[in-house]
């Protein structure tokens, strides 16, 4: 079998380190096809993964997010061929349907389970979604997690509607989608940020309102008096115990919170009581199916959306890729090349 490369995470006497590493292809099975990675994407998930070599398999190859092309097929596939233009979902045994705890040890990237930071990626056939004609590689690497994450809670879940308003934490790529997103279908979007200069750049992308959670930390009062004493109808809670308390303050009655990140770390403790007394709901999201990725395909489509990559990086430079994205500065997608 011929040589490819791939990047692994190894541990070393202080943590993980990212090995760049010649290892064999192997075989296909049956339904499984091979790609050539043209780009992958980062998530913030991926500094989560690379920060804990307790709980992530020594050797692991990183990053969920891949776009590439099809140059070899399984015997049994039929449904995709060589040279067709595909990204694997997420959790690839999450195709459609209702979610199952068992998919949470099959995401790629993570635990036990090699990602695609690699020259070439196996996939099942049915894990695989067509990229869009009108999107590069690297924007169609920039969807399977923040991409379909944002949809999810949104869409799928969230039921939003054009007179909506909503809130996203920060400019980083679930923010940001759900900004393009929702605002594609004319709901009004609240975007937070650190950064002045970022919030500039969010106005420019369809943000109706911009507040500084640094310089305003009551952040969620300024939602409040922006939805004239209302509150915002969908709120991304990408903070974690930074913003909880805060985005149940500043949810509409019948408002909708998206429980989904952890920025500021795990085990939010947030008094939940207000929620009952305005008949709102939080809904608990993780990623999305393949089934959710391909809707989400056809809205980006039908809108002519294009995801905001910050900065590509070249295959061999993937250390510096991580070091922005560990730095905060980006605004949107960070991507690395195929080999
Ligand atoms: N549940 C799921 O399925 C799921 C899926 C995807 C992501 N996530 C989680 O969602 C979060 C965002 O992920 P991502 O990949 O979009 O991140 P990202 O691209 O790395 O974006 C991070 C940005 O968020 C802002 N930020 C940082 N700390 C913050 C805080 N304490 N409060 C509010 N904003 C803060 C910063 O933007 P500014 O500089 O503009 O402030 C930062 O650049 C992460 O916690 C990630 O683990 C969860």
């Amino acid at each position: 079998m011929a040589l490819h490369q791939q990047y692994a995470l190894v541990r070393g006497k202080t943590g993980f380190n990212l090995d760049l590493q010649s290892k064999e292809l192997r075989a296909l099975r049956p339904h499984e096809i091979r790609m050539k990675v043209k780009a992958a994407s980062l998530n913030y998930r991926d500094l989560l993964t690379f920060d804990d070599p307790d709980g992530n398999k020594d050797g692991l190859v990183p990053l969920s997010d891949a776009a590439g092309e099809i140059v070899e097929i399984g015997s049994g596939v039929r449904n995709w061929k060589i040279g067709d233009r595909v990204s694997p979902g997420f959790f690839p045994a999450w195709t459609d349907g209702a979610f199952s705890q068992s998919h949470l040890s099959n995401a790629l990237g993570g635990g036990q389970t090699d990602g695609v930071l690699s020259e070439y990626a196996i996939a099942d056939e049915a894990a695989l979604v067509a990229i869009p004609d009108y999107l590069g590689f690297h924007e169609a690497a920039a969807l399977p997690c923040a991409g379909v994450t944002a949809w999810h809670a949104l869409f799928e879940r969230g039921k939003i509607q054009p007179e909506h308003t909503v809130l996203v934490q920060g400019t980083g790529g679930v923010a940001l989608l759900g900004l393009q997103m929702a605002s594609a279908i004319g709901a009004r979007v609240i975007v937070t940020s650190s950064s002045d200069e970022k919030l500039a750049r969010a106005r420019a992308l369809g943000a109706w309102q911009t507040i500084n959670y640094k310089s305003q930390p009551d952040w969620d009062q300024i939602a409040v008096e922006l939805t004239d004493g209302r509150g915002v109808d969908h709120i991304l809670e990408l903070g974690g115990p930074s913003s909880y308390d805060r985005s149940i303050a500043a949810i509409a009655p019948g408002g909708q919170i998206a429980q989904i990140g952890v920025l500021s770390g795990f085990g939010a403790r947030p008094d939940m009581t207000p929620l009952q007394f305005k008949n709102a709901a939080v809904n608990g999201i993780c990623v999305g199916s393949v089934a959710h990725y391909a809707n989400l395909n056809r809205f980006l489509q039908k809108h002519g959306i294009h995801p905001v990559i910050d900065a590509e990086f070249a295959f061999d430079d993937a250390g510096a890729a991580y070091e922005l994205l560990r730095s905060a500065s980006h605004f949107g997608k960070i991507t690395i090349s195929g080999m």
